[in-house]
């Protein structure tokens, strides 16, 4: 009773509402399936048709099939695909899918580490297209309550590793930063080079967000765009000044730090019997040169 009433308020409140920003809304391209108006440099669009062993070699995976994960494990073993909507660039053709980590997230000798990330085919760790000129990298998340990450731990989502390993150009993070007690733990952060935030907003829980990041390597900038749901993305802030130097590449995926240690990557509490992810879509890099964005 109760929910059929208020599901008729809000539908009565729409019909009131609906004028000419509406419409205009619906115009600029209702989701899945806005267009993308630049070149795609990296697409990392799952296709409707790809099954879990596709990601497992180097013919049929739009990934790097051998990284960043579990000796282990295989990528057939770590991705789900979940009956979740398309995202905002997701049209009928792509499907969303899920990066999960588990106890056997280790990778190498990192111990203190649970993680597994996924590296576009095509991207190097030195000399990529990805990392010169200006580019935009495009993701959207949804909230996963069966597998939710405990975020009294920091998390890596996105980010863009240096080619000799030693620092990150930004961490797109949630959870509870290490040493930053003062930020909340249940918001999307980005963080600078220097793991400053420069921006941030609540994680929703029954919505797409979407996410793009553009990464001026001439200038040393970043800016960061975003939505929700279907909306068109909005500049979020200023291209703030960043050193994008060192070459490298995109990592995108799940990376949990532990907690009670000074040496998160070889030591520290985790939780056993671990069955975290994160829904990904409308991942794609672009070429953002003149300016060009896909909003
Ligand atoms: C989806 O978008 C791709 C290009 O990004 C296009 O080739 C394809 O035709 C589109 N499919 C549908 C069903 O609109
Ligand atoms: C979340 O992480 C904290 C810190 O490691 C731990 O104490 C707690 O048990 C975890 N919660 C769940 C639900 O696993
Ligand atoms: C980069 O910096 C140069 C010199 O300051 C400036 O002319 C140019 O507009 C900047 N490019 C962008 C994309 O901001």
């Amino acid at each position: 009773m109760h929910s059929s009433t208020l599901f008729g308020l809000l539908a009565a409140a729409v019909t009131v509402t609906a004028g000419p920003a509406q419409r205009q809304r619906r115009a600029c391209g209702a989701a899945p399936g806005a267009a993308i108006k630049c070149p795609v440099v990296f697409d990392g669009r799952v296709k409707t048709s790809a099954v879990p062993t596709d990601f497992d070699s180097y013919s049929t995976s739009i990934f790097n099939p051998d990284y960043v994960k579990g000796q282990n494990l295989k990528w057939s073993e770590i991705l789900q695909f979940p009956s979740a909507s398309n995202a905002r660039f997701d049209n009928a053709t792509y499907k969303p899918f899920e990066v999960t980590i588990s106890d056997d997230s280790i990778f190498q000798t990192q111990h203190g580490f649970r993680r597994a990330g996924l590296q576009f085919s095509g991207d190097a760790n030195s000399g990529s297209a990805g990392s010169k000129g200006v580019k935009t990298l495009h993701f959207s998340l949804k909230w996963d309550a069966q597998r939710a990450l405990n975020l009294s731990h920091e998390y890596l989502n996105v980010w863009h590793e240096a080619g000799d390993y030693s620092s990150n150009q930004f961490n797109f993070e949630s959870g509870a930063i290490l040493g930053q007690d003062s930020l909340p733990k249940d918001t999307w952060k980005l963080l600078d080079r220097q793991n400053k935030q420069i921006w941030s907003t609540p994680i929703v829980k029954d919505e797409w967000q979407n996410f793009a990041i553009t990464l001026d390597f001439d200038n040393n900038t970043l800016q960061m765009y975003y939505s929700k749901g279907a909306d068109p993305l909005k500049s979020v802030t200023s291209a703030v000044s960043n050193d994008n130097s060192g070459d490298g590449q995109y990592q995108i995926g799940v990376l949990k730090k532990p907690t009670g240690t000074d040496d998160v990557v070889n030591s520290g509490y985790q939780e056993s019997n671990l069955n975290e992810g994160l829904i990904y879509g409308s991942l794609f890099l672009e070429d953002s040169d003149k300016g060009c964005i896909s909003l």
